[in-house]
């Protein structure tokens, strides 16, 4: 056997992660070459995640590393650029759920079948660390590129919480925020195939550099059913198309109060608001998510409901399903 041969063989002995043979009959690694101690290969990582990657890289090394002779590898990563639309969700007024919605909606979306993505844009007021159980932690970085966090969700995040210490107040101005926000989106999400930004509230700096600088998708709107969220969830809703992005629809949230004691449904905030001014400006109503303690309970403990089976999960999942086709036919 000549060298070269040794080496596409020991190549081949390698199974691919993608489960579909060795490493040259899958055809993810091509073009090996040896001479003077020296083997080299172009190996593609598309559809792998960072921690896949690294290891694959690790495990070729190694295993041509014991090549009678070799004494050096070198491996040439290339990826094929995986389409990542971005779907920002977005509310006029603070405190009506965004954050809430967007960790469920990147839950339902994975059980969908997609690999999302969340991205935590209140760069101020960041929730999603508490939301998805990973308070505490800090993504690496490869050179000066952020590695998206696994979370025991099984979404990758990242967000401002897991970079400043817990309780600092970030007082950044515009060009701040917006290289933050850059930061968090330009950074390595693996197989992720859809973003998932978690918007702090209103019209201002960071909605600005999102919508100029990385072009949403699409956004969703939440709104709670009273008239003021609704006049507010208005001005997001133009703001976002004035810059061209299209708008996948309206969440109602907080409608309907499910009394713990008893059962009864009433409605402190209304209800039905939401869809009839969704009805009124032509927008596509997503679905109406009822106030209730077990959400706040479950969010707060790092569990969103979409996760579960309960009745909650399966709102999530029809909305899920809507973003899901939007994405197929309008998103890409
Ligand atoms: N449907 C719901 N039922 C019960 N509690 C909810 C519901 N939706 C959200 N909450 C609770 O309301 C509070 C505000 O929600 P959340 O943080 O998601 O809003 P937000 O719009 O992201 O706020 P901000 O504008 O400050 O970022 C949280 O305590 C959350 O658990
Ligand atoms: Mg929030």
């Amino acid at each position: 056997m000549s060298d070269l041969d040794l080496l596409t063989a020991s190549l081949d002995a390698i199974a691919d992660p993608a489960g579909t043979g060795g490493l040259i009959a899958s055809g993810r690694a091509t073009a090996p070459r040896i001479s003077e101690g020296r083997a080299a290969l172009i190996l593609d990582v598309s559809g792998l995640t960072v921690a896949a990657r690294t290891a694959l890289a690790a495990e070729v090394e190694a295993q041509l590393k014991r090549l009678p002779g070799v004494t050096d590898v070198r491996i040439a990563m290339t990826s094929e650029k995986i389409a990542r639309p971005l779907i920002a969700i977005a509310s006029g007024k603070g405190g009506v759920g965004k954050s809430t919605v967007s960790t469920n909606i990147a839950v339902a979306l994975k059980r969908a079948g997609f690999h999302p993505g969340l991205v935590d844009a209140d760069i101020y007021g960041p929730s999603q660390p508490l939301l998805t159980a990973s308070e505490g932690r800090k993504p690496e970085a490869e050179g000066q590129k952020l590695i998206a966090l696994d979370t025991p969700l099984g979404v990758p995040l990242l967000s401002m919480g897991h970079l400043v210490a817990p309780g600092q107040a970030i007082a950044w101005r515009g060009p701040m925020a917006g290289n933050a926000l850059s930061q968090l989106i330009d950074a390595e999400w693996g197989n992720a195939n859809v973003l998932v930004a978690d918007m702090p509230p209103g019209t201002g700096d960071v909605q600005l550099s999102m919508v100029q600088k990385h072009k949403p998708a699409g956004a969703v709107i939440v709104s709670t059913p009273q008239d003021l969220a609704l006049i507010d969830a208005t001005r997001a809703i133009d703001l976002f198309q004035k810059a061209g992005v299209p708008i996948i629809g309206v969440i109602e949230n907080m409608a309907g109060y499910v009394c713990p004691h008893c059962g009864d449904v009433s409605d402190p905030f209304g209800s039905g608001g939401a869809e009839a001014a969704a009805k009124a400006l032509g927008i596509d109503f997503l679905g109406r998510i009822p106030l209730d303690m077990d959400i706040r309970a479950s969010s707060d403990a790092g569990q969103p409901v979409a996760a579960g089976d309960g009745p909650h999960a399966r709102v999530f999942e029809a909305i899920g399903a809507k973003i899901a086709t939007w994405l197929n036919t309008q998103g890409r």
